[in-house]
């Protein structure tokens, strides 16, 4: 009697197994099952079974409906599936959306392949740093205002007898101190990273990125500077854009200079979007000989020039895109950032 339902199982498995679809499958369900199915009518043996085997009997059948259901429901679920993966190739394809740089990281690969053609190295230091190399050697006055924390963020860490309390860079010129105790000139180096300070308005934001240009050499001079700037200006902006510079203060730099470029809009002759022909763009000049001093570097024997810019603010003058307010670069809005 226990064959017979073994029996029945492997022919039912066979049937099962070669149905082609779902039809087939729920006829043969009904034979199986059905009020006079095989296996139906085999349940009901039951009551003619001997008693000492009756047990054993009703374990072999609950096995086989076991097996038989699940292979049913396995087989079911196969059926449906190949059912739906049919392939009309005439169908267009689904347009896939592609992502793409930031503009600001986008600008940032630009700027570093600009001074790469000039033999500047681009460099990388830390972005969390101590007073010392953010402020004290490069000239700042222990009153000096940036140095509070209204203005600049100050990190929760033990403070070093040596360099002072530790801070989220300000700037990258934290950058030409490092770079001058690491490295003895001729230097030029490029250092592109994060700025953080206290401010948050429509041209302002907490987060922003800068690039710095160090060159420090016997014989260095304001034209090299000059030389230097407009040679970024035409190969970032175009050729026939120009800069010129005027006399500035910075701690560290003597004389120092606030930088411009010609208006691409008005050509020079003046709109409303420049002053006189000329656009602000960053800061610069020479290095000061207090500066040299504090790296190691004679400043009777070396010279250098330093610039400084924002990242955001030339990439926002290059795409010639109105950006209303710069902390919508990183407000994460794909509204926005679809559009740079
Ligand atoms: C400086 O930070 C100097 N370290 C630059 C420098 C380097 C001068 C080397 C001389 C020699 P300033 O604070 O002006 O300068 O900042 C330079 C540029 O950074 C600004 O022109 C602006 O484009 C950008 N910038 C400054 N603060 C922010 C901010 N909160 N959000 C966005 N961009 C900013």
């Amino acid at each position: 009697m226990k064959e017979d339902l073994i029996n029945l199982k492997n022919q039912a498995i066979a049937q099962v197994t070669e149905c082609k679809d779902l039809e087939e499958l729920e006829q043969t369900r009904i034979d199986l099952f059905g009020r006079s199915g095989k296996f139906t009518l085999s349940s009901k043996e039951i009551a003619n079974i001997p008693i000492d085997e009756k047990k054993q009997y009703g374990i072999t059948l609950n096995e086989v409906k076991q097996t038989l259901e699940n292979l049913l429901s396995e087989k079911k679920n196969e059926l449906n599936n190949s059912a739906r993966v049919w392939f009309d190739p005439t169908i267009p394809a689904k347009k896939l959306t592609l992502g793409k740089l930031h503009m600001v990281t986008h600008a940032i690969n630009e700027i570093a392949e600009v001074f790469e053609k000039l033999g500047f190295q681009r460099m990388k230091y830390p972005e969390v740093e101590f007073d010392y190399f953010a402020f004290g050697a490069l000239n700042f006055p222990e009153n000096h205002p940036a140095r509070d924390d209204w203005e600049t963020f100050f990190v929760n860490a033990p403070e070093s007898k040596k360099y002072g309390p530790m801070l989220l860079t300000p700037h990258t010129s934290s950058g030409q101190i490092r770079e001058m105790l690491g490295n003895k000139p001729p230097i030029r180096m490029v250092n592109i990273a994060k700025c953080y300070r206290r401010q948050s308005d429509i041209s302002h934001v907490a987060m922003f990125h800068q690039f710095e240009g160090l060159v420090v050499d016997k014989n260095i001079n304001i034209t090299n500077l000059k030389g230097t700037l407009d040679y970024f200006a035409k190969t970032f902006f175009g050729p026939d854009r120009t800069t010129r510079i005027r006399p500035y203060h910075f701690q560290f730099t003597e004389p120092s200079f606030e930088v411009d470029i010609s208006c691409n809009v008005c050509s020079g002759k003046s709109c409303k979007l420049c002053k006189e022909g000329w656009v602000e763009i960053g800061g610069a000049g020479m290095v000061h000989p207090n500066v040299l001093s504090n790296c190691g570097v004679d400043p009777k024997v070396y010279s250098g020039f330093a610039f400084g810019w924002g990242v955001e603010r030339v990439s926002m003058m290059k795409s010639g895109l109105s950006v209303p307010d710069i902390r919508l670069l990183y407000s994460s809005d794909l509204r926005v950032l679809r559009q740079l």
